[in-house]
């Protein structure tokens, strides 16, 4: 046995984004964007209608091989950003699929309803599902941003699933109540619960203060 003293490598706050294919690319970018500039390094994957939702909601710069000068455009990112990883939505040999890599929390943002499936049973068929599964057996924070309307019987029992199971489900609801003028305005709010969610904090939207008018 080494005699050596163990040497503790200081790891930045790691969290893991999955993006898939349901509507509100604005809110994963929000997102991403908010914890680079935390210092945050993200673990990210996306599905391939993740990707078709980033191009066809964001436009032809929103590619995923231009993900990162597209953020630092949009958002006007400087100093000293935490790190994306991408990682292939079909290799289930990636670290996130392991519990041994520790990352802190994960949020799906957008969740689309086949995903939430995937999630509330388990299935672990990709490596957005089988990363989240690796959250709630190891007992970490999961963030579920589903997007939907309506919803069916068998999507709300999805998410009651994986509510018990231990995840936070943060539908994709933007409030009114701050005066929001842009849609950067409604993506910032919601960026700013899945930060809270993950356990950082924000100045995505001020404080509630108290009521602007009477009963
Ligand atoms: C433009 C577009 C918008 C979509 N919006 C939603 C949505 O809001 N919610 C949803 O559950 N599925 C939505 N879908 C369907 C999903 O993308 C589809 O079920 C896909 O298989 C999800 O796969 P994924 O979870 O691996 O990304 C949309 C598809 C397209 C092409």
């Amino acid at each position: 046995m080494s005699t050596e003293p163990s040497v503790r490598v200081e790891r930045r706050p790691t969290v893991v984004i999955a993006i898939t294919g349901a509507s509100g690319a604005l809110y994963a970018t929000r997102t991403l964007a908010a914890l680079l500039a935390d210092g945050v390094d993200v673990e990210l994957v996306i599905s391939d209608y993740g990707r078709r939702l980033l191009r066809d909601e964001l436009g032809a710069t929103a590619t995923v091989d231009h993900l990162l000068p597209y953020l630092t455009e949009r958002y006007g990112l400087r100093g000293d950003l935490g790190r994306i990883t991408l990682h292939s939505n079909r290799d289930l040999g990636a670290t996130i699929a392991s519990g041994s890599r520790s990352c802190k929390a994960m949020a799906i943002v957008p969740c689309s309803m086949k995903t939430l499936a995937g999630v509330a049973h388990g299935l672990s068929r990709n490596l957005v599902e089988r990363a989240a599964d690796v959250m709630l057996k190891e007992g970490r924070r999961l963030v579920i941003v589903p997007r939907e309307t309506p919803m069916s019987l068998p999507q709300l029992k999805n998410m009651v699933l994986c509510a018990e199971a231990g995840a936070m489900v943060l539908p994709a609801m933007p409030a009114f109540y701050q005066s929001p003028k842009t849609l950067d305005d409604l993506a910032d709010f919601m960026a700013g619960k899945i930060l809270s969610a993950l356990g950082f904090e924000h100045a995505l939207y001020p404080e509630w203060t108290g009521r602007v008018s009477g009963p």
